[in-house]
């Protein structure tokens, strides 16, 4: 499937030329968080979990157990986003009108019913993911890195995923794909540049260990995902050579 990734062939500047390094060197943070993180959101676009929910052909139950799990990673992001609302640097990137939890439960409602919470448990994976977000609650940093590697993502190549979803198991925003209508937002383009603007606006706030931080945070937000959806393949494989 066409990405945008196949555009970003500066996106590791220790991999790319000096002239690359130097023009990194000068870019926004925006565009160097993004550059710095980029090889490690191919391996999780690449991973095989992602690539058989791309292709539509992930089993309607796989596509309800990550939407199980992704209540569980938000009820913490969102918990740890209420009570950093006000924090200078936080405060940037925390915007109520995403909050996705109203959403996941209209959609685990429709996928696994109305006794839903009865029906799902956090995976290891996920406990430790979670874990991880709450202790951002101390790392107002840390807490954009987790911020920034769902919501972004979700407005990006989540808005890929739910056609592929809304097709392959007859779902829609009213229940199944709540998670990925940002119709609230307006014009997600328009979203996303103000959204990068505030990363931006970061440099005022944090020193160059800080956004190394930011950075350092990101790689493991990716490596934490890649370990929920790891699990969850392991388990559709599992089910499927039954
Ligand atoms: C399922 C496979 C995936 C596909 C097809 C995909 C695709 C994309 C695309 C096309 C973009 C836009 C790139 C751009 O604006 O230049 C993007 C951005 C992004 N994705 Fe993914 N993605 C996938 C999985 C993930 C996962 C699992 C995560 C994290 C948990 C993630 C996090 C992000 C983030 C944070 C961005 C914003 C990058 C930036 O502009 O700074 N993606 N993705």
């Amino acid at each position: 499937m066409p990405t945008e990734a196949g555009r970003h062939p500066t996106e590791d500047p220790d991999r790319g030329t000096r002239r690359d390094a130097d023009e990194a060197a000068d870019a926004p943070f925006s565009e160097r968080l993004k550059r710095a993180t980029w090889s490690a959101h191919e391996d999780a676009e690449q991973h095989g979990f992602s690539r058989a929910l791309l292709e539509g052909a992930l089993p309607r139950e796989s596509y309800a157990a990550m939407v199980a799990q992704h209540y569980f990673a938000y009820a913490a992001l969102e918990e740890v986003g209420r009570s950093l609302a006000a924090d200078p640097v936080a405060g940037r990137v925390v915007h109520p009108e995403l909050f996705r939890v109203p959403a996941l439960e209209r959609d685990l409602t429709a996928l696994y019913g109305a006794d839903w919470r009865e029906r799902i448990a956090p995976t290891a994976p996920t406990r430790a993911y979670t874990e991880r977000i709450e202790r951002t609650a101390e790392d107002p940093a840390g807490y954009v890195a987790h911020h920034y590697t769902r919501y972004l993502g979700d407005l990006s190549g989540g808005q890929f995923i739910r056609r592929v979803a809304e097709r392959a198991y007859g779902l829609d925003q009213r229940g199944g794909t709540a998670f990925y209508d940002f119709s609230a937002l307006g014009s997600l383009p328009r979203f996303k540049a103000r959204y990068r603007a505030q990363l931006d606006a970061l440099e005022l706030e944090l020193d160059a260990a800080a956004r190394e931080h930011v950075v350092d945070e990101t790689r493991l937000a990716y490596r934490l995902n890649m370990a929920v959806l790891a699990d969850l393949g392991a388990s559709f494989a599992a089910d499927a050579a039954v």
